[in-house]
C-alpha cells in the first residue's frame, strides 16, 4: 500500500499527522504532503505549535505567530505562538474580572494569581492545546496537517483525557477562587450574589470543545497518523514502544514512512567505505522493519542530496513520496 493509495482510499481522513522522534522528518513530510494535496486542488492548512518555527524555515517565509499565511494556491501554513496565547489569556481573565465586578483596575492579589498561574508549564500546554482546538474545530480547510513536535511531547497532546483533566482542575480551581472573591465583594457592596454561574457555563463550553477535538484526532475515519522512522536500531526500539503507547490512547496509525534510505544502487558504483557500511547497516534494519511492520510501510524515502527547504525541494520530495 502506497502513501498515495492511503489518501485515495480514505478521502474522509482529513486530519493528517506525522509523528516520530526528533529530527527524523516530520516537518519535511508535513510540508511535502501539504504541497501535494494543494497541487491536487485541496485547500490545505499545515500547522505546528513548535516554538522553533520550523515551518517558517522550510517554507522560507516568516509565518510565526501570524495566523494562517498563504504559501501558494490552496496552501496555508500557521505556526502558533504559545507565549502570545498566554498573554491573551491573561488579558481575557483581567477583562472578565473587571467586567464582572466593575473595578477600574485588577486588584493586586488577583493580578498576582494571574501571573503565578501563567508561569506554570501546564498553562503553556493549555494555551497551545486551546489554539490547536481552535484550528481543528474550524473546518474551513479540506485538509489539516498537524506537524507534531517530537514524540514524547506529541503524546501529551494526543492523550486528551489527561489534558482534559488538567483543564478541568485548573478552571475549577480558578472558579472556586473567584467564587470566594465574589462573595467578599458582594458582602462589601451589600448585594445579593447572582445565581448564574458564568464560569461553570464556560467550563461546559470548554469541555464540549475538547471533546470535539479529541474525537477528531482519535477518529479512524477522520484522522491519518503516520509514523516517521529511519533504519537505525535505537529509532526502531523507541518507535515500537511509542506505537504501543499510541495504541493505548486509541490513536489509529495509518502507516509508517521510512526516511533517509541510502539508495542501494550506489553499491554498484565506486563509493567510499563509510557509505558502503551505512548501506549495509541500513539493510539490516530495513529487513527488520520489513519483518515487524511489513505492509504497514507506506513509503521509503531516500536520503536527498541536500536539506529540504523551499518550494522547489518540497515539490521534488512530494514527487518522490506521491509520484508525479
Ligand atoms: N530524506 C531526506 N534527505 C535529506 N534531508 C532530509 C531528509 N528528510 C529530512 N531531512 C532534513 O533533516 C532535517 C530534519 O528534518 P525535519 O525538520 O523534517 O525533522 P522533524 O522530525 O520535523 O524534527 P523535529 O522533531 O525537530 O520537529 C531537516 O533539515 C530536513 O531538511
Ligand atoms: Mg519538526
Amino acid at each position: 500500500m502506497s502513501l498515495k493509495q492511503v489518501f485515495e482510499d480514505n478521502p474522509n481522513r482529513r486530519y493528517i499527522m506525522f509523528g516520530g522522534k526528533g529530527g527524523l522528518g516530520k516537518t519535511t513530510f508535513s510540508a511535502a504532503t501539504a504541497y501535494w494535496l494543494a497541487k491536487h486542488g485541496k485547500k490545505v492548512l499545515v500547522f505546528s505549535v513548535d516554538p522553533q518555527a520550523s515551518l517558517s524555515d522550510i517554507f522560507q517565509k516568516d509565518i510565526f505567530g501570524q495566523g494562517p499565511v498563504k504559501i501558494m494556491d490552496n496552501l496555508w501554513a500557521q505556526e502558533i505562538d504559545a507565549d502570545r496565547h498566554i498573554k491573551n489569556y491573561q488579558n481575557e481573565i483581567r477583562k472578565k474580572i473587571l467586567d464582572m465586578y466593575g473595578f477600574d483596575a485588577v486588584p493586586d492579589e488577583i493580578e498576582q494569581y494571574i501571573q503565578a498561574a501563567s508561569a506554570e508549564p501546564a498553562m503553556e500546554e493549555s494555551a497551545i492545546f486551546d489554539a490547536v482546538v481552535d484550528i481543528v474545530v474550524g473546518g474551513e480547510y479540506d485538509y489539516y496537517i498537524y506537524d507534531l513536535v517530537p514524540l514524547g511531547h506529541a503524546l501529551y497532546y494526543l492523550s486528551m483525557a489527561k489534558v482534559y483533566d488538567e483543564w478541568i482542575n485548573k478552571i475549577t480551581k480558578l472558579r472556586e477562587e473567584m467564587r470566594e472573591y465574589e462573595e467578599m465583594v458582594s458582602r462589601l457592596k451589600r448585594e445579593k450574589m447572582t445565581e448564574e454561574d458564568e464560569i461553570l457555563t464556560e467550563l461546559q463550553y470548554i469541555r464540549g470543545r475538547i471533546n470535539a477535538s479529541s474525537q477528531i484526532l482519535t477518529d479512524k475515519e477522520k484522522t491519518a497518523f503516520f509514523f516517521v522512522v529511519i533504519p537505525e536500531e535505537m529509532i526502531l526500539i523507541d518507535t515500537r514502544k511509542a506505537a504501543e503507547l499510541f495504541a493505548k490512547f486509541d490513536v489509529p496509525i495509518s502507516g509508517y514512512v521510512v526516511n533517509r534510505v541510502v539508495p542501494r544502487e550506489l553499491l554498484q558504483q565506486n563509493i567510499p567505505a563509510y557509505l558502503k557500511n551505512r548501506i549495509e547497516m541500513q539493510d539490516k534494519y530495513l529487513t527488520e522493519i520489513g519483518t515487524y511492520l511489513g505492509n504497514q510501510v507506506v513509503a521509503n524515502v531516500p536520503e536527498l542530496e541536500r536539506d529540504v527547504t523551499g518550494l522547489d525541494m518540497i515539490r521534488k520530495l512530494s514527487e518522490i513520496m506521491y509520484g508525479q
